[in-house]
């Protein structure tokens, strides 16, 4: 069974990752938790790729020469960078999604500092992009992306989701934000979950 070890400490993330890989691989995946004693990952590249690549690195590093290391391939580490880019706000806060509103921000920190800039402004356009790093033990990489366009609501609606889900509306939603979507609906349409389909239908090749 090909096991997939995810660098992402965020567990929302991990919670999403794990479903997107069971619905959408043509085989059981073994969804690896990022080692917990490992420290997080300083997220300063310019990129979300860099970011990606460097959360995948630490992992790799980590795990070099131990028990991990020696399990049969495929086996790779997953990477995951995700930023929110608004277009009146000139794509900000984009790389820097996650501290928006300051270094231990909260999800509604940011959400609240998000509405606050944008404030009434008509143009609400935004979308959600993720680069995914996939790095195998013998240090191949592959890089895929995806994305999602929507708009940025003037108030929160939902519960669901994480991050900045209250606040995003998609364009292919029906109406709904990702925080009024059921899991399943927001993995069949997500930034996420398009960057991690794009990665099945690479290795796919692969195998030919
Ligand atoms: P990261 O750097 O990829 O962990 O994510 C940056 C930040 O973007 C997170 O802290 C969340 O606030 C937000 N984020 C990431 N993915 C999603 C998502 O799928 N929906 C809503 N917000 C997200």
């Amino acid at each position: 069974m090909p096991k997939v070890i995810s660098a992402t400490a965020n567990p929302d993330k991990l919670r999403e990752i794990s479903a997107i890989f069971k619905s959408l691989w043509g085989e059981p995946v073994e969804i690896i938790a990022r080692p917990r004693e490992l420290p997080e990952t300083i997220e300063d590249g310019e990129t979300l790729e860099e970011n990606a690549r460097l959360k995948a690195k630490d992992v790799f590093d980590s795990i070099s020469g131990g028990e991990l290391d020696t399990l049969d391939e495929p086996t790779f580490i997953i990477a995951d960078d995700t930023g929110l880019s608004v277009d009146a706000l000139n794509g900000a806060p984009g790389v820097r999604s996650a501290r928006f509103a300051g270094e231990n921000a909260t999800y509604a920190d940011n959400v609240a500092k998000l509405l606050a800039e944008l404030g009434d402004e008509v143009n609400r356009a935004a979308h959600f992009s993720t680069v995914i790093v996939a790095l195998f033990l013998d240090g191949l990489e592959l890089v895929t992306g995806g994305s999602i366009e929507g708009k940025i609501l003037t108030e929160p609606r939902g519960n669901g989701g994480f991050g900045y889900d209250c606040i995003f509306e998609p364009t292919e939603g029906g109406g709904k934000t990702f925080a009024e979507m059921t899991a399943a609906e927001k993995d069949n349409l997500s930034h996420r979950a398009r960057a991690i389909n794009s990665l099945r239908e690479i290795l796919e090749q692969f195998k030919d």
